[in-house]
């Protein structure tokens, strides 16, 4: 199979020169063969691509802000073996007007029984025909589509739309191969109302518009030549400015949120640099990031060369820019080395978390990273604990995800334990030789899917290399397949919060921070107090910290959050009313779940709230964050 590949390969290769530049033939060749792996086969996907797959996708569609749909062409370059007649395609509710050759001879399409997860398959009859062209459009419920009305904006004056594809959302308005290992190059061009602006996931493209648009809408050109996973395409459209923040960053958000953006945004320039001398040049080209509007489900997105990212990061004060630096480091971890299938997501987010710290290290010191490695390894006890505890299958880094939607695995087992995991590595080795191993993992497999037995074939081959106390020191494979916690683990610097440790015991006695202290910490070592104190707290204490600092009001979001979960956990009456404000006036997931969730799950004292703050705020959560929040039946027909 991998011979008849290669051949097709070559043929379309030469065939498709003609009308655009292929991509590097390096990066093309490279990353077909591992997916004939049995443990790179994608179950969230549909495809076949040993059979046929897209390698490259040319979009032409308008956005139409009063139909809530994206509408237009979608052109599929095929690579596919000699004798494959047919290509299988994933769609989540596309309107499929046609599907034709290049020729405009229409080809045969069959839309299969639909997966509440994962849509539906679309089976195409290509015959021999290695171009296609399908007119559609998105339904007005896609699952990775946000409709805003400009209420919903910042700005309150013009609508907004945004798109977050990962996991498998990207089938809800786009008709192509939605799995992370079948990597497509692809560019677009995007009509949009005259007075909005379209960015997307891709370097500007000055080509001309082949479908010249209408005199009230204006049209932006993007392409992407680097083979990308599918879910890394992204889009959005509103009321956008831009501003430079150095020589390859910069900034988009709406215009009353520009300046806050750009400040809170100072250090990415220096973060790009310290990322580079980490782990090899960054490839992408320009590094952008989009503020967008509050209701963004999450807290950032790594879109490559646009991060997606929530404005609720913005504090004032730069103490939430690891998320940047997160976002950042999947430029390496995720962009460039891609996890293959959704079971082996710690690859993507374990090694991000990990060289995020990293980053943070470079940039702020020491004692600001040994605080976010021992913030993420109480995270991790807590996931631990939420999964089945040490025995809970889902505390595996490598996860059985049959029959579930790929979210499910989105627990901090992949980002907290995965990190952990590469910290303990880089304790046993030490870091120079850890880090040179990372850096050279990401330049061999840059722009090639990854799995789990690719991860630990790499690692033995390059860094243990035969020798065998060093692979028994690491306990690899314990690791990556087997619940709970290796006793290996490299520990917390139990120096990391000393002050603020003191200060929660203090307080078990009865004894409020003062205000120099509190003043005097950091965002996480506030944190640090808020998560560590007793989860149980009558309400004069829960009174006197509100009133000493101003929790459930904070301007920082993850400080008010931390008391807010605190409040609920209580019944604390004061609170709701500032409750009922955070909950409306931001959608970002990590925030309104487990505080709906909790609220729903206490009856008599919390349901009625939860009843009346989600009729109020549903509107203005993204589809990621409703599909959850349904489940609690706390609206008639789930709305
Ligand atoms: N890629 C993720 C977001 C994601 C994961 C979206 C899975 C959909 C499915 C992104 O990089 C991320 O991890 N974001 C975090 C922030 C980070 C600092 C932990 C978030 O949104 O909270
Ligand atoms: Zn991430």
């Amino acid at each position: 199979m991998r011979i008849l590949i290669a051949a097709a390969a070559a043929v379309l290769l030469a065939s498709c020169q003609a009308d655009r530049p292929a991509p590097p033939a390096t990066e093309t060749a490279k990353f077909a063969p591992i997916l004939d792996a049995p443990d790179a086969v994608d179950i969230h996907s549909y495809a076949k691509p040993l059979e046929a797959r897209v390698t490259h996708l040319s979009l032409d569609l308008a956005v139409n802000f009063e139909t809530k749909r994206i509408g237009g062409t979608a052109t599929l370059d095929i690579e596919a073996s000699p004798g494959a007649k047919e290509i299988i395609l994933d769609d989540k509710g596309l309107e499929i007007e046609s599907v034709t050759d290049e020729a405009g001879q229409p080809l045969p399409f069959k839309v299969g029984a639909v997966d509440e997860n994962l849509g539906a398959p679309l089976t195409i009859a290509m015959g021999d025909k290695r171009k296609i062209i399908i007119s559609y459009k998105s339904a007005p419920d896609a699952g990775a589509l946000q409709w805003l009305t400009p209420e919903q904006t910042a700005g309150k004056t013009l609508p907004f739309l945004l798109s977050q594809g990962q996991s498998i959302e990207n089938r809800s308005w786009i008709p192509t191969q939605d799995s992370p290992g079948i990597r497509q190059s692809w560019d677009a061009h995007i009509a949009v109302p005259v007075e909005l602006t379209a960015v997307m996931s891709a370097p500007k493209w000055d080509e001309a518009d082949p479908t010249p648009p209408p005199p009230n809408m204006r049209s932006f050109g993007f392409r992407m030549e680097h083979p990308v996973a599918p879910y890394l395409i992204a889009i959005a459209v509103g009321d956008l400015a831009f501003k430079d923040l150095g020589p390859r960053t910069g900034v988009w958000a709406e215009p009353i949120t520009l300046e806050k953006a750009a400040a809170e945004l100072a250090d990415t320039e220096k973060m790009v640099d310290a990322a580079e001398a980490l782990y090899g040049p960054y490839k992408w080209g320009r590094y952008d990031m989009l503020v967008l509007p509050p209701s963004f489900p999450f807290g950032g997105m790594e879109n490559p060369t646009l991060t997606f990212l929530t404005p609720t990061f913005i504090a004032g004060d730069k103490s939430l820019v690891s998320l940047v630096a997160h976002e950042l480091a999947h430029s390496w971890s995720g962009n460039l080395a891609t996890n293959a299938t959704w079971a082996d997501f710690w690859l993507n987010e374990g090694m991000t978390t990990y060289a995020e710290r990293r980053i943070v290290e470079a940039i702020y010191g020491p004692k600001v990273a040994a605080q976010q490695v021992a913030l993420g390894l109480d995270a991790m006890n807590k996931a631990i604990e939420e999964n089945g505890g040490l025995t809970g299958a889902d505390t595996r880094l490598h996860i059985d995800l049959k029959g579930r939607h790929p979210d499910s695995g989105l627990t901090d087992i992949a980002y907290e334990k995965g990190a952990a995991f590469l910290r303990t590595i880089e304790t046993i080795v030490g870091r120079d030789r850890f880090d040179q191993w990372l850096k050279g993992w990401f330049s061999r497999h840059e722009f090639q899917p990854v799995t789990t037995s690719i991860f630990l074939a790499d690692i033995r081959e390059n860094l243990i290399k035969g020798d065998k106390s060093l692979e028994q020191k690491l306990m690899l494979d314990q690791w990556v397949y087997q619940p709970g916690i290796p006793s290996n683990i490299a520990k917390a610097d139990p120096q990391a919060f000393a002050a603020v440790d003191a200060a929660v015991a203090a307080f078990k006695g009865g004894k409020l921070p003062g205000a120099a202290a509190w003043n005097g910490w950091t965002t996480d070592e506030r944190l640090r107090f808020l998560t560590k104190i007793d989860k149980k707290q009558p309400a004069d204490r829960l009174a006197a910290l509100d009133a000493a600092f101003s929790l459930s009001r904070a301007g920082n979001n993850e400080l008010r959050f931390a008391f807010l979960t605190l409040a609920v956990a209580n019944r604390f009456d004061p609170a709701v009313p500032a409750l009922e404000e955070f909950l409306t006036m931001q959608g970002r997931r990590k925030f309104v779940r487990p505080l709906i969730t909790s609220l729903a799950e206490d009856r008599e004292w919390g349901r009625p709230i939860a009843v009346r703050v989600y009729s109020k705020a549903r509107a203005g959560y993204h589809p990621v964050t409703t599909r959850d929040l349904d489940k609690l039946g706390l609206l008639p027909q789930g709305k």
